[in-house]
């Protein structure tokens, strides 16, 4: 038995993408559906393939942190996209994501939906949406890249460190998510902004991008690997990197963790 709200045949029923979500496999308990997305697509599972899950016992959130996954309540999705790209021209590809999400999100949430750079997703300044994308190939080929994407939907309770800066839609709107319907958005916005990108590469979304920016304007640091950048947020450009105003003239960082400086957003959940 499938979760009343979420099942694959609901998912592909609702949703009018054409590539996106036709295969879906389901899971009530996964490792990660990053994990498993990223098997399949080792085996030839063509792009578009979905995995999704009820609850996942090891989700994997940036920077080697751990996704708060329990059963019943959110969205734990992973897509399989072969974009037949050479490296450096999708560095651009987990910023669409993250768009696509944003968009999505801002229909039960409305205009205080943001984009934290690079692609965390907010409503009035605390995470309700995290995108983790995971890159295969060699020589210059990317393979595949997995997409995933977490969302708190209808989660009421989050652990005690994560409770002053995490949300969900439900906490934040009061309006309980049908969660296939909601992938089942997920799914057509994310499928016309990746063919967006296919066709016209980030600088065709950069400003609808530049749109939903949460950090614009405010002070913020940003740690990429071992170097620390602190100045004023900019729009991002065409690559999708963020100009950040220093005192010693702009920088473009093309990515890391982002912190606001002195209150508004906050660190990732
Ligand atoms: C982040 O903000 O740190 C990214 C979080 C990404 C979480 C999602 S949940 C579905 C998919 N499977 C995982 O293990 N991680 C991603």
């Amino acid at each position: 038995m499938f979760p009343s709200d979420l099942s694959p045949e609901r998912v592909r029923s609702l949703s009018e993408a054409r590539s996106l979500g036709r295969i879906v496999e389901f899971h009530r308990v996964v490792d990660s559906t990053n994990t498993r997305a990223r098997d399949l697509a080792r085996s030839g599972s063509p792009e578009g393939t979905l995995v999704l899950a009820d609850a996942q016992t090891k989700g994997r959130g940036r920077f080697g942190r751990s996704w708060v996954s329990p059963p019943g309540v959110n969205l734990y999705a992973s897509l399989v996209l072969r974009p037949g790209r050479a490296p450096e021209e999708v560095l651009g590809l987990p910023l669409v994501v993250g768009l696509g999400v944003a968009e999505t999100v801002a229909e039960w949430a409305g205009e205080r939906t943001r984009i934290k750079w690079p692609n965390d997703v907010e409503i009035a300044g605390k995470k309700v949406a995290g995108v983790l994308c995971e890159l295969e190939g060699e020589a210059g080929r990317v393979e595949f890249v997995i997409a995933g994407v977490g969302v708190n939907l209808n989660a009421t309770e989050f652990p005690e460190e994560l409770r002053d800066r995490a949300t969900s839609v439900r906490l934040a709107t009061g309006r309980v998510v049908d969660r296939a319907v909601f992938c089942a958005r997920l799914l057509e916005r994310l499928e016309k902004r990746y063919e967006s990108f296919l066709a016209g590469g980030f600088r065709s979304l950069q400003d609808e991008w530049n749109r939903w920016h949460g950090l614009s304007g405010k002070r913020i640091r940003v740690v990429r690997g071992g170097e620390t950048v602190e100045g004023v947020a900019g729009p991002v450009d065409v690559r999708g990197r963020l100009e950040i105003r220093t005192a010693g003239g702009s920088v473009h960082v093309d990515g890391g963790e982002a912190t606001v400086l002195g209150g508004g957003m906050r660190d990732g959940a």
